[in-house]
C-alpha cells in the first residue's frame, strides 16, 4: 500500500425527506445564491422542498446551468454574486450544478484579473466562498469531493480543477429524487459510478487488500441494483444503494494508497467538449478500447476484477482478463450505453489526431498510472473505439 493522507470534511445528510434539514445546515446570517440547472427541480417538487426549507433565509437564484457547466453562463452567476455580496452558495442539482457552483466558490474569492486561469493554469483552490448541495442526480460524486470539470463553449474546451477549498460543506442525499430522473441519465449515473471505481483500481496489484475490495464492493453493487433502478426508480432501497454507491465511488476513499488511471475521464471529457457526447457514454466508449491496449500492463488487475466482480474462476490470466472486459462491454450495454464513437458521431475520422494534438499542445505527454500513455498512444485508443 502507499503512503497517504485522508481528510474528507463534508457532511452528509442522507435519507427519504431530509432536504428540510437545510434551513438548519445554513446559517440564517448568510445571504444565499441558490444555484440550478434548467428546471427539472420545478417539475419534481424539489424546488418547492427547498423554498420552504428556507423560507426564513435570506435567499436569491440563478437557473440555466447547463449539463457540462459553462464558463460563460457561470460568468454572469459570478456578477450576481459581486454585486449583491453574496456569502453562501447553494447548489440544488446533478454534477453540473455542483461542479459549477464549485467554480464559482473559487472564483467568488480569485484574485487574479481572469478565472478561466483557475482552469487553464490547474490553480488550486485553498478556501472558497462556503458551499452546500441538494443532490439531484446521484453520478459523479461531486456531493462529496473537492474537483470539478468546467466547460468553455467558445473553445469546445473541458478543463478539471479543485483543492482542498472545494468541498462541500454538507450534501443533502435523499434517494427520493431519482423518481423523477429519465432511464438514460440513470443508465449515465451507474456508468459514471462505475467507471470512477474502474479509474482508481484497473492498475496494478499494490496489496492494498482492503481499497481492492472496497472497490470490488462498489461494482457489485452496482451490477445488483442497476436493473433494480433502471425498472423501478420508486424502489427505495434500490436508490438508496444507487445514490451511496455513487458517492462512495469518488469521495476519495477508494484511491487511496492504491495507483490510479484516469486516462479514460482525461480522453472523454474531449469527446464531450468536441461534440457534447454525455459525460458517461463517452467513458463506455473509451473504457474497453483503453484496457484492451494497455492489456499487458492491467492484466492482472483485469483478471481479478473477472474473477471477483463477475465470478469467472476458469482459465489463465489472459483469459480471465479478457472476459473481465467482454463482460464490462456487457454491463453498459445492459444499460443501453453504446460503446463506439461511430454510434454518436457520424463524422468522426480525425478525432483521434485533433484529441492527440490538443493533449500535445497542452503537454499532457504522460497519462495513466505509470504516466506513460503519449499523445500518440492515446491517439490509437480513441482509434480502437471508432
Ligand atoms: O438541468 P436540469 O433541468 O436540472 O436537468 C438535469 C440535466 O439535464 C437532469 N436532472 C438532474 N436531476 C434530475 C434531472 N432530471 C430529472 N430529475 C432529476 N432529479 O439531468 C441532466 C444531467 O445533469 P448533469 O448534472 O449534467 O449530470 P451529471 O450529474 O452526470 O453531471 C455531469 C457533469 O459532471 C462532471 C461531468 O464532466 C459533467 O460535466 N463530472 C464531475 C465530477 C466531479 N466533480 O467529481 C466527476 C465526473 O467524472 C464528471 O467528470
Ligand atoms: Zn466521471
Amino acid at each position: 500500500m502507499l503512503n497517504f493522507e485522508y481528510k474528507n470534511p463534508t457532511k452528509i445528510i442522507f435519507g427519504k425527506d431530509t432536504i428540510g434539514k437545510l434551513a438548519t445546515e445554513i446559517p440564517a446570517t448568510e445571504k444565499i445564491l441558490l444555484l440550478y440547472g434548467g428546471g427539472s427541480i420545478f417539475k419534481n417538487g424539489i424546488y418547492e422542498q427547498v423554498k420552504t426549507a428556507l423560507s426564513s433565509h435570506n435567499l436569491i437564484e440563478f437557473g440555466g446551468i447547463p449539463p457540462n457547466p459553462e464558463y460563460e453562463v457561470l460568468m454572469k452567476a459570478l456578477e450576481i454574486i459581486k454585486s449583491e455580496k453574496i456569502t453562501y452558495l447553494l447548489a440544488v442539482g446533478g454534477g453540473s450544478v455542483i461542479d459549477g457552483t464549485k467554480f464559482l466558490s473559487a472564483a467568488a474569492l480569485y484574485k487574479g484579473e481572469n478565472p478561466w486561469e483557475i482552469l487553464t493554469k490547474s490553480i488550486r483552490t485553498d478556501v472558497g466562498m462556503p458551499f452546500g448541495t441538494v443532490l439531484t442526480l446521484p453520478a459523479t460524486g461531486s456531493e462529496m469531493n473537492s474537483g470539478a470539470v468546467i466547460t468553455k463553449a467558445e473553445t469546445h474546451e473541458k478543463f478539471g480543477m479543485g483543492g482542498p477549498g472545494l468541498f462541500p460543506q454538507f450534501s443533502i442525499l435523499d434517494p427520493q429524487v431519482i423518481h423523477s430522473i429519465p432511464p438514460h441519465q440513470l443508465a449515465n449515473g451507474i456508468t459514471d459510478a462505475f467507471t470512477h471505481v474502474l479509474e482508481q483500481y484497473m492498475t496494478y496489484p499494490t496489496q492494498a487488500f482492503l481499497q481492492d475490495r472496497f472497490s470490488e464492493s462498489i461494482l457489485q453493487t452496482l451490477i445488483e441494483v442497476a436493473p433494480m433502478i433502471m425498472e423501478n426508480p420508486f424502489y427505495h432501497e434500490a436508490a438508496s444503494n444507487f445514490m451511496w454507491c455513487c458517492t462512495m465511488a469518488l469521495n476519495g476513499l477508494i484511491q487511496k494508497g492504491v495507483p490510479t488511471d484516469w486516462a479514460i475521464h482525461a480522453i472523454g471529457h474531449e469527446l464531450t467538449a468536441l461534440y457534447g457526447i454525455d459525460h458517461a457514454r463517452t467513458l463506455a466508449i473509451i473504457a474497453p478500447s483503453h484496457y484492451r491496449y494497455n492489456f499487458e500492463t492491467k492484466k492482472k488487475k483485469l483478471a481479478q476484477f473477472a474473477e471477483r466482480v463477475f465470478g469467472i474462476t476458469t482459465g489463465s490470466t489472459e483469459e480471465k482478463a479478457n472476459a473481465g472486459i467482454d463482460k464490462m462491454e456487457a454491463f453498459f450495454h445492459s444499460l443501453n450505453i453504446n460503446t463506439r464513437l461511430s454510434e454518436y458521431v457520424e463524422v468522426y475520422d480525425g478525432t483521434a489526431e485533433k484529441i492527440a494534438k490538443r493533449f500535445t499542445d497542452r503537454g499532457w505527454l504522460g497519462l495513466g498510472e505509470y504516466k506513460t500513455l503519449s499523445p500518440s498512444d492515446v491517439e490509437k485508443i480513441v482509434k480502437m473505439s471508432y
